[in-house]
């Protein structure tokens, strides 16, 4: 078993992060928390991660011409804390081939919902508005795509008839919590594998311990 170096990207409030973080502390996660960089200044995950002794950053990609070379100074700021591998929790900035190249099939993300329904941003609301039954959450590795890269695992919820955005956010978020550090456990076992795909898709599995 690995313990996971890892660096963990926000835009926001961050309860992803805190489960993360939660789950080191009580050693349900063979991981460390080198690093938390946020996008946006002053968000609460950045409050989370110094609360709990990690160093935060902020590198906003609006003092970067392109998105290279905000991906760039991500880069810089990752290797510097010896980031192995890398969580988008709530990061709302789709990446380069500049990130993705430096931590190749190395990067997760948490989308809430059941992938490759409702990619994008508002994905509970479009599950609403769709009328689906059944929602959920998706943890995957990140391609240049907006949510489209290989499925690592993923968890489902009811939609209730008297649910309105906010309750069905919170449902999944829940399961969200739980599917994240799940899943970089496994990761942490060297379950993770990437599948070449036959010439298409890539696909991952997260083999049996
Ligand atoms: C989560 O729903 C995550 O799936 C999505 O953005 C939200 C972030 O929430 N990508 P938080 O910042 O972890 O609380």
């Amino acid at each position: 078993m690995t313990s996971l170096s890892l660096g963990v990207l926000v835009s926001g409030t961050g309860t992803n992060l805190q489960a993360i973080l939660d789950a080191v502390e009580r050693g349900r996660l063979d991981a460390r928390v080198r690093v938390v960089v946020s996008n946006k200044p002053g968000v609460l995950a950045l409050e989370r991660a110094r609360a709990c002794g990690v160093k935060a950053l902020t590198v906003s990609h609006k003092d970067y011409p392109t998105r290279e070379a905000f991906d760039a100074a991500l880069v810089a700021a990752l290797r510097d804390h010896g980031v192995e591998w890398v969580v988008l929790a709530g990061f709302m900035r789709l990446l380069t081939r500049t990130m993705l190249d430096a931590f190749k099939d190395r990067i997760v993300n948490i989308h809430p919902s059941l992938l490759p329904a409702f990619p994008g941003v508002d994905a509970q609301q479009q599950a609403l508005d769709y009328g689906v039954k059944v929602a959920g959450c998706t943890v995957h590795l990140v391609d240049e795509g907006a949510d489209t890269g290989p499925i690592l695992m993923q968890r489902a919820v009811p939609v209730l008839d008297t649910d309105d955005a906010a309750a069905l956010r919170a449902r999944i978020l829940h399961e969200e919590h739980a599917l994240l550090v799940e899943t970089l456990q496994a990761i942490a076992l060297g379950r993770l594998e990437v599948l070449a795909g036959d010439g298409s898709r890539r696909r991952a599995r997260l083999g049996e311990e």
